[in-house]
């Protein structure tokens, strides 16, 4: 069995900081993935968090009605549910979905597989698990109808909450600071809700 120093565990790799955003420094994108792959198998139940945060995000969401929604990072499709409890038509994308998941897709949200224009919304709890958030962006940007929105749910920044657990790769101090970095990449930020669960955080709708 390889043991890894403790210093060389994703968890335990330091962060870069880049003004009011920082980073996980992964040695390489195989040990990103790998990280980000594992969460899942650490996890416990879902059962009441497919419940309580599937009932408070359909509630909470924009008038997404008839509208085609992609879920980045969707894991077990909890948020998928969501967005169909609120009349639209969801799929999702997750680096791990878990086994026989028909709501999510194993997919990289930085590569999409999917064509230009292809949905009208999309919709990511998760960007503080991204490697690149332009890459990510753009992409969004691409599988996205002309006039599509992108609704995200920011945690509270480290400046403002308990800060990044063992497998976040990307944080920001104050929500604000990723809603610069989303506008420096073209996104125009619209309706602006705090929310205090699953953790406390902005939705924000990006246009
Ligand atoms: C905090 S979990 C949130 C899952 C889900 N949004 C929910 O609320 O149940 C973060 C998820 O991001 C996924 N993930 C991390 N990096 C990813 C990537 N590059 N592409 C797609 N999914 C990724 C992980 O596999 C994990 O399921």
């Amino acid at each position: 069995m390889r043991i890894l120093r403790r210093k060389n565990r994703p968890k335990d790799l330091p962060w870069k900081a880049e003004g009011g955003l920082s980073r996980r420094a992964y040695p390489d994108y195989a040990t990103y993935v790998a990280h980000q792959q594992a969460k899942l198998a650490r996890a416990g139940s879902f059962a009441d968090y497919e419940r309580d945060y599937r009932a408070a995000l359909a509630a909470r969401l924009p008038d997404v009605r008839g509208r085609s929604v992609l879920c980045l990072a969707a894991r077990l499709g909890t948020e998928v549910r969501a967005f169909r409890d609120a009349g639209a038509r969801a799929v999702g994308v997750d680096l791990n979905p878990g086994s026989k998941n028909t709501d999510v897709l194993p997919a990289d949200f930085h590569r999409l597989p999917f064509r230009n224009a292809a949905f009208d919304a999309a919709f990511s709890n998760s960007l503080d698990h991204a490697l690149d958030l332009a890459a990510l962006a753009a992409e969004t940007r691409r599988i996205l109808s002309p006039g599509g929105i992108f609704i995200v749910e920011a945690v509270a920044g480290s400046e403002e909450g308990p800060g990044p657990g063992s497998y976040e790769s990307f944080f920001w101090k104050r929500v604000g600071d990723l809603v610069g970095a989303l506008e420096k990449l073209g996104w125009r930020p619209g309706r602006r809700v705090p929310f205090t669960f699953p953790w406390g955080g902005d939705q924000i709708v990006f246009v």
